[in-house]
């Protein structure tokens, strides 16, 4: 069984997984740290310097990769991972999706200390993070929205997610 967590930069996909797995006694992948330690480059390196269309083929074959593996696995993907390729059918066919849906106010908050890493949170001239996020979000609902499962990011409660998880297993 897999389960794996989609939703927007900031929405608390890698904190939920390891405490999800914690829970049902899965071991935990973050997708970003997975890709990190293949590659051996951060991933805001790795967009920078190699283009995101080259991440997002080297993100596809490992989400891939580790959605092959015959063991029980909690995966957190990156905001990105279900919006590019088929990603977000072969995640379905793969296991349980959980979005973590989060209001553009509270992403663009969580989001305003850590934008240096995330290459793809380039503004527009003018743009707020929050007008950025938005935007963002709109192109990318579509694809979340085709989730299993989705919760509300804030005040995520996690034994009430584990328990509706277990129903669908
Ligand atoms: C991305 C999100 C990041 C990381 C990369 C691209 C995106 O992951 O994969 O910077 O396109 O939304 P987090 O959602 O863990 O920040």
């Amino acid at each position: 069984m897999k389960i794996f967590l989609i939703g927007y930069m900031g929405s608390g996909k890698s904190s939920a997984g390891a405490r999800i797995a914690r829970k049902l006694g899965f071991d935990f992948i973050d997708l970003d740290e997975a890709f990190e330690q293949r590659f051996r480059r951060s991933v805001a390196d790795h967009i920078v310097e190699a283009g995101e269309d080259d991440f997002r083929l080297k993100e596809e074959e490992l989400l891939e990769q580790l959605s092959s593996l015959k063991k029980d696995l909690v995966i957190s993907t990156g905001g990105g991972t279900p919006c590019f390729s088929d990603n977000i059918d072969l995640i379905n066919r793969c296991g349980i999706s959980v979005y973590l849906e989060m209001h553009p106010k509270s992403l663009a908050m969580r989001l305003e200390n850590v934008k240096a890493e995330r290459p793809l949170l380039r503004t527009l001239p003018g743009e707020s993070l929050i007008e950025k996020v938005e935007r963002h979000l709109d192109q990318r609902r579509v694809f979340y929205e085709k989730a299993l499962i989705t919760v509300k990011g804030e005040n995520l409660d996690i034994t009430a997610l584990v328990e509706k998880i277990r129903e669908m297993t």
